[in-house]
Formats: structure tokens, sequence, C-alpha cells
């Protein structure tokens, strides 16, 4: 990978890289298509990175598809496929993590304790090895994008990120790996989420900011649904600092984390507030 990569980078070519653990769905191909559209040559990696999960977390069981992953590439036209293996990824020995500090243990840092380390160390590496022009991320992982573009700042990595926009099922379930987890019976509810937030959007900007009571009313509709088994986070918050906000003002990230039956979904909407005269 890093001799191909040498040798398009000696010949000029820009390279747009989307990381992914494979599973792959329409909102990764959203990005491999903004990818091809914007650089000379398009790389995808799947890595199932076993140091972003918790001890009792998916890792075991996340879905995993390199055949029809890579069938779905090729349909896309993406460049290069790299697929590396856990021992090439972390040898013996290694040792090196990337903590952003502040940001990684809001929201779902606070309930995945460690979670945003494994990112940050695996996209570092991958980082390292691709050397992209430019690399994709979806706004579903909200936190996630924050926390690399902030990686990517502070250790003067010259790649741009790019943040590309939520792609949702009909019914506005964000589009994830971890879908498949649904029963039948819970895949029609989910859309629960995406509907709270944007009636919450809604409310927002025509002019209703009472964040307490607003926030209230998102816990109760998603609640509502007997499938919800529990609620992590449903609330406002700064969309660099993350913070939860008491004032509503500016760009506000909407954002929930909540598992319905057993399996653990996020999804967020950004809203940018007018500002008074
Ligand atoms: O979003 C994901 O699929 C993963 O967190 C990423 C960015 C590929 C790192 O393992």
């Amino acid at each position: 990978m890093q001799d191909t990569v040498s040798g398009l980078l000696l010949c000029g070519k820009t390279i747009g890289f989307v990381p992914t653990m494979g599973a792959l769905h329409e909102g990764h191909l959203s990005l491999v298509k903004r990818a091809r559209q914007e650089n000379d040559k398009t790389v995808v990696s799947i890595f199932v990175n076993p140091l972003q999960f918790g001890p009792d977390e998916d890792f075991p069981r996340y879905p995993r598809d390199v055949e029809g992953d890579t069938e779905k590439l090729a349909k896309e036209a993406a460049d290069i496929l790299f697929i590396p293996d856990a021992p090439l990824m972390y040898p013996e020995g290694f040792l090196t993590r990337i903590e952003v500090g502040k940001i990684s243990d809001k929201l779902c840092g606070f309930f995945r304790p460690g979670h945003f380390i494994g990112v940050a160390t695996v996209v570092a590496k991958l980082f390292h090895i691709v050397k992209p022009t430019r690399s994709y991320f979806g706004q579903k992982d909200f936190q996630q994008a924050v926390i690399i573009g902030k990686m990517v700042r502070d250790l003067n990595m010259d790649i741009d990120v790019v943040i590309c926009p939520t792609i949702r099922e009909k019914d506005g379930l964000a589009m994830s790996s971890r879908n498949a987890y649904l029963t039948q019976a819970e895949r029609k509810v989910s859309g629960v989420l995406y509907r709270s937030l944007k009636e919450t959007a809604d409310l927002l900007t025509s002019g209703i900011i009472n964040s307490i009571h607003l926030k209230e009313m998102m816990h109760e509709k998603i609640l509502q649904e007997p499938a919800v088994s529990s609620i992590d986070y449903a609330g406002f918050y700064d969309p660099e600092t993350l913070k939860e906000l008491s004032m509503i003002q500016g760009d506000v990230l909407l954002a929930v984390a909540a598992k319905i039956g057993n399996t653990r979904l996020i999804d967020n909407i950004l809203v940018t507030m007018r500002k008074e005269r």
C-alpha cells in the first residue's frame, strides 16, 4: 500500500481516502462517490479495528462481508481496496495510542470509554499508510469526524477532512452497518430517533428555544416507543466542544444515542439558529 501511494504521489496524483470497517451500505458508497469526484485516485480501507471496541462490545459479531463489499466497490469504480489484518496493524509490542483530549470523553466517549482513542489511533495509522489528500467521513458519526478533524489540525497532518451528509432509509433511519442487528419489529420502529431529532429541530427553528423543555419532549417521544430500551443521551451540544448547551444559539448539534432492543444506534442533526436583529 505504501509503495503504491508513493508511486501515485510521485506522479502528482491526489488521493481520496474512505476508511471503513466494511459491511458497506449506501452511506459508505456516497463517501466513495464524493472521493472519486474530488480526487485522481480513491482508496477504501476495510479493517474492523479491535482497538475501538470495549471488552463487552460487538467486535466478534460485527458484520463482515468482504466479498460483497469488494463487488460494491468495483461497481463504484474505487481504485484501491486496502484490507490490512490485525497483526499487521498492531504487531506484538505495539504501544502507541492517540488521544484527542476533552472532546473524546463527551457523548459516545462517555458511554464507550477508550473508543475514540482506538478510532484516532487507527485513523492516524491509516493516514500515514495511505497518505491521502482528502479523507471522507459521514456526519452520522459526527463526534468521530470532529475528533479526527482536531487530530489532523493538532498533529499538522496535511489532509482535508471532508464531512459528508448522513444517508437515510425512507423512514429517516440513518444508514449504519449495525442496523443489520435489528429484528424486523425493531427495524419498523427505529425511525423514531430521526423523527424526534427532526421534530425538535423544527421547533428550534420556529423559535422555541427552551432547551430543558425541548430535551424532555425529545426523551419522552423516544421512550414512547416500547422497543427503545434506554437512552444514553439526547440533547443539544456545541458542535466544536461537544459540551451540552443550556443556552441555544448559533450552531447547535442535536444528537442522540439510544438502544433499540440490544442495538445501540446514534444519529444527529446540525441546526444553525438565526441571529436576533
Ligand atoms: O467509522 C468507522 O467505520 C470507523 O470508526 C473508522 C473511521 C473506519 C475507524 O475504524
